[in-house]
């Protein structure tokens, strides 16, 4: 075969594959069969130099213009390709509206803190914030539990270096606000609090709490009954009851346990309250004087009360939630429903 016709037989595949390819990547191959390195075309200026003297010039020239007729036709194909990524985009109408990012929502147990927190927030209490990284003092002494006292063990916590520990009450917000403080003090706070508890349906090792306590002179007892018994009206129904069971705290004297009618049976009995009609929602007392001399407050000036609710606990009741595990295990199909 002539080397001339070599070339044509090139020039006609050339022409046939590149006008086939169907995309840029096809292209590219094209581009690399014919004018790479090893490419046909690569191939032919190399072979020249065996052509017979007589036929070299028409050789070379037919080279040169098929080296250049395969880059133009490659670019023009190119071209074709770029301009239908375009049409794509310009064949969308733009002012169609876009895909929406689904909004989240606050976590129930947040959501809880935060309606707790507005009820009290509209009686006057002040929200403030408290370490969860506390030091014994602050824990345990500063709220009346000596070392050794049996107390502590209700109380017990994760110790961490240097005498530090996790705080196992948001109590400890009573000693950082009143050490600053001076009455009339009306404070709420709330936040995480751990305990060396195994996880099961109703213990977790962390889990929320909100305290909160006034101070001044004067505060009596009613002042607290009428505090939480217009919280419990406000969160959980104007028809809920409440009733005051005494009770023993380090920091409170007296102390008191407070449970509320059941709201789900109305005090009748059902699975919810244990078929006992009450609901147990949190502790409470008057503050104790040995409490205020931890803090230079004058017990015989001041007095106050304070209380202490766990938010999985409340949370847990007005959702008809049964286990706990169920708050910290981020599964959206579960939080979707608040
Ligand atoms: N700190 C207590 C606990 O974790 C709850 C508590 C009880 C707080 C009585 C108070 C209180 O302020 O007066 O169990």
């Amino acid at each position: 075969m002539k080397f001339i016709d070599k070339l044509k037989d090139i020039e006609r595949i050339a022409i046939k594959e590149i006008s086939d390819s169907s995309n840029i990547e096809e292209l590219e191959n094209a581009k690399v069969r014919y004018l790479g390195r090893k490419g046909a075309v690569t191939d032919a200026i190399k072979g020249i130099k065996n052509v017979p003297k007589k036929d070299k010039p028409e050789a070379g020239m037919f080279i040169n213009k098929l080296k250049q007729k395969i880059t133009v036709l490659l670019e023009e194909r190119e071209k074709d390709f770029r301009s239908k990524e375009t049409t794509i985009f310009e064949n969308n109408d733009i002012t169609l509206p876009g895909i929406k990012r689904e909004l989240g929502h606050s976590h129930p147990l947040i959501k809880t803190t935060q309606e707790i927190i507005e009820i009290f927030g509209k009686m006057g209490f002040k929200a403030v914030e408290s370490p969860e990284i506390e030091t014994e003092y602050y824990n345990f002494e500063a709220l009346n539990i000596p070392k050794n006292h049996p107390s502590r063990e209700t109380f017990h916590t994760f110790y961490i270096e240097n005498g530090n520990l996790l705080r196992s009450q948001t109590s400890t917000s009573q000693i950082r606000v009143m050490e600053k403080e001076k009455p009339p003090i009306q404070v709420i706070h709330a936040g995480k609090v751990y305990r060396p508890d195994a996880v099961d349906a109703s213990h977790s090792f962390m889990f929320y709490q909100i305290e909160g306590f006034m101070v001044d002179k004067g505060i009596q007892f009613s002042d607290l009954k009428g505090v939480l018994e217009r919280f419990a009206k406000e969160y959980f129904g104007d028809s809920v009851k409440m009733r005051f069971r005494p009770h023993f705290f380090p920091f409170t004297e007296p102390s008191a346990e407070v449970d509320i009618s059941c709201f789900i049976c109305g005090g009748k009995g059902c699975r919810v309250c244990s078929h006992k009609g009450w609901l147990e929602v949190l502790g409470s007392g008057m503050i104790n004087p040995r409490v205020f001399e931890f803090v230079k407050i004058d017990p015989a000036i001041y007095t106050g009360f304070a209380f202490g609710m766990g938010v999985d606990r409340i949370c847990m009741l007005k959702y008809g939630i049964d286990d706990i595990r169920l708050l910290y295990e981020n599964d959206v199909r579960f939080l979707r429903q608040f």
